[in-house]
């Protein structure tokens, strides 16, 4: 077990080795279960984590701000529109002066072309580590709890299982594109073979899709590419289907609603559950777009696991939190 992530950052995916991961699931596990024993587990006493959101949150913020709580220290939630970053406060003097004052800083910032530029740069001149509560290439504390639940529902083999990571279509909002990026980037280490599944406009970043053929290469596993939500779904054990924005082919936002329209058909429905094995399991990130990204039968029916993937969250976290802050 590989066990020296002590001030570590966790910005992408592949910040920590697939062995660095195996740990943090050790220990995930263990808090998890300490937590249902009702053992306290005060490992971060005195430690203060800075929450830093530029973007709205529920599962994030509470999951990360319990989870310090649980582990003995404290979270200071800090949004930016209360902060001098408007007015001049640089990403260095993010990383410099709130690296003094806190034992760790989390940051979500999910601005398209500048979110994880801006993790890095205050990383560059913290002292503490950063962990990255999504950014628009990644969001790796989701992709732990992802992780932690295949492995409750599906075991820890997971050789020969089919993961489809789908488009699916939302009228909300243009979503980040972090979720499938770090999923694709994560899971074939893991022996998934992923097929991601999205309409040609919906294209994640090139260099990003190198290193997850790469990942898949390395791990002896199949990645591959199609663009029919029923082709993806078809014998899938782990169905995971959310919507994201074609931002890697546009910005333009009358472009982005023009081409979201024409795919409303891309929902998660029973008809489409069908085409997966029997056992297999339904997972999103949440927020969900009820009735039009995924039907209430399928969110709330027998092959839906999100509760325990949104529980999963926490003690994710505070095993990272845990391991990069004592
Ligand atoms: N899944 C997720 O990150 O949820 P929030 O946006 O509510 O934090």
């Amino acid at each position: 077990m590989i066990t020296n992530l002590r001030g570590r950052n966790l910005i992408s995916d592949l910040d920590f080795t697939k062995e660095e991961v195996e740990t943090v699931m050790e220990v995930a596990f263990d808090l998890k279960m300490r937590r249902a024993l009702g053992q306290p587990h005060a490992l971060l006493d005195d430690k203060v984590l800075a929450m830093l959101f530029f973007f709205s949150s529920t599962r994030t913020r509470c999951s990360f701000e319990a989870g310090m709580a649980q582990l003995g220290g404290h979270a200071a939630f800090v949004e930016s529109k209360s902060t001098q970053i408007s007015h001049g406060d640089t990403e260095k003097e993010i990383g410099e002066i709130l690296g003094r004052y806190f034992d760790g800083l989390a940051i979500r910032h999910c601005d398209w072309g500048i979110g994880n530029r801006y993790l890095n740069l205050v990383a560059s001149a913290s002292r503490v580590p950063v962990l990255n509560m999504q950014c628009d290439f990644y969001h790796p504390h989701q992709c732990l709890a992802d992780l932690m639940t295949i492995w409750e529902k599906k075991g820890r083999d997971l050789r020969n299982k089919k993961m489809v990571v789908s488009w699916a279509y939302a009228a909300s909002y243009a979503k980040p594109i972090s979720v499938p990026q770090s999923l694709i980037l994560q899971m074939p280490r893991f022996g998934l073979d992923v097929t991601l599944a999205h309409p040609p406009e919906f294209e994640l970043m090139p260099e990003i899709m190198e290193q997850a053929q790469e990942q898949a290469r390395k791990n002896n596993t199949k990645f591959e590419v199609v663009h029919s939500m029923e082709d993806g779904f078809t014998d899938a054990d782990i169905v995971y289907a959310k919507s994201w924005g074609p931002l890697v082919t546009t910005s333009d936002p009358e472009d982005i609603k023009k081409v979201t329209q024409k795919y409303e058909s891309w929902i998660t429905d029973e008809e489409k559950m069908t085409l997966a094995k029997e056992d297999a399991i339904y997972m999103h990130p949440l927020p969900a777009d009820r009735n039009i990204e995924v039907t209430d039968g399928v969110i709330d029916g027998p092959h839906s696991v999100v509760f325990d993937e949104a529980e999963n969250r926490l003690h994710a976290q505070k095993a990272v939190m845990a391991l990069t802050m004592a």
